[in-house]
């Protein structure tokens, strides 16, 4: 195949490392690498390969044709960059919330919905989900398709990555502080601080009460499974954890469930790591995964009260699976459809 032109907004953000990194060992040959973001990281070099790259302010772009650009700054400026580039024939895989729920743009995660990118969509624009949005369909998957699913009910354990590197930041800073006994730092990218705490709010919250990540999760995951009436709910927690992301999954189903017949649906699900007795014992933590490209299960456990209930714990990078590994995996599927040409 022909080498690439390839450009990444948002390029110094946590999401935007990752997605060098990880297109620097890919397969895809690269002929030139554009590396943009704020004004405050004009000039700064980073390393793809064997080269040094100088990143631009996006501010300053004129030329916005690429073959793919990858955008990981924010929905503000995916809302105003992304048609620009997608105008110009370049095929645009966006990281934020901007055009998820838009009909004309696929909501994609490779190893669930591929067919959504059979084609090259209209718009040229298509969607990552939100990061706990991928791990929890890409666990729930062989569930999903094989029995039919009265209700999901999960709770989700966010680590402060979630909020970029400025979260990250955040979280350290506040531990620093409150170890040598000093009063935390005013809480900016959390509601409240999140060194040695556990926040209840992801997003804002809506005037039902529900926050933002919630709503994403509930209709990301409709959207995905083409499943516009998924009865699914869920608790978005923030907990002081740098990065990756948990979640305690429950699902009802409407007939009894075999332990069994789940461990053999999870166990082969391609990217998903089973710890299950006689598999991998004990269970996944987010501070301590091994591999970071896979989405871990366990705690696989039928409820011992009603035989159609099963508990599931899901761990996954939020930064990779939830983010740069499921965008490169897009361009990847693009490549292999041959939808990269723009019109
Ligand atoms: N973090 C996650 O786990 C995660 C997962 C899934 C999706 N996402 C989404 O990915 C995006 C990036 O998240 P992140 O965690 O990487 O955030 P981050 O660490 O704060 O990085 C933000 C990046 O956007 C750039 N940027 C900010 N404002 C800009 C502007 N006006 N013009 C051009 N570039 C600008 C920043 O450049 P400077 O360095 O110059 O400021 C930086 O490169 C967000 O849309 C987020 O919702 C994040």
């Amino acid at each position: 195949m022909r080498a690439l032109d390839i450009t990444i907004v948002g390029a110094t953000g946590a999401v935007g490392a990752e997605l060098i990194k990880l297109l620097e060992t890919s397969q895809i040959p690269v002929s030139q690498l554009r590396l943009l973001a704020s004004r405050t990281s004009g000039g700064r070099r980073l390393r793809f390969r064997d080269e040094i790259c100088i990143v631009e302010p996006l501010d300053n772009i004129v030329d916005t044709k690429a073959d793919i650009a990858f955008f990981s700054a924010g929905g503000a400026v995916s809302t105003e960059y992304g048609p620009l580039f997608a105008a110009q024939g370049t095929l645009v895989i966006d990281n934020s919330n901007a055009f998820r729920m838009n009909p004309d743009v696929p909501l994609l995660v490779p190893q669930v919905n591929p067919n959504a990118l059979a084609s090259r969509p209209h718009s040229s624009i298509v969607a990552n989900p939100n990061c706990s949005t991928i791990q929890l369909v890409r666990a729930l998957r062989p569930l999903v398709t094989t029995f039919a699913v009265r209700q999901i009910i999960l709770t989700t354990y966010q680590p402060a990555s979630g909020k970029g590197l400025k979260g990250i930041d955040e979280l350290l800073q506040g531990a620093r502080s409150a170890l040598r006994g000093r009063a935390s730092p005013s809480a900016e990218r959390f509601p409240l601080p999140l060194a040695f705490n556990v926040i209840p709010q992801v997003g804002k919250i809506a005037s039902n009460g529900i926050t933002l990540e919630e709503i994403k999760l509930v209709n990301e995951s409709r959207k995905i499974f083409g499943l516009p009436h998924l009865r699914l709910t869920a608790t978005c927690v923030r907990v002081p954890v740098i990065n990756g992301h948990s979640a305690a999954v429950y699902l009802e189903f409407e007939e009894p469930v075999r332990l069994e017949r789940v461990h053999e649906l999870l166990a082969t699900e391609p990217g998903v790591r089973l710890y299950a007795s006689g598999i991998r014992e004990a269970y996944p933590t987010p501070r301590l995964l091994q591999d970071r490209a896979v989405v871990h299960v366990g705690r696989v456990r039928v409820n011992s009260e009603n035989p159609c209930g099963l508990w599931i714990w899901v761990v996954a990078d939020n930064l990779q699976v939830g983010a740069a590994l499921n965008a490169l995996l897009i361009a990847k599927l693009a490549i292999a459809n041959n939808v990269i040409c723009g019109p």
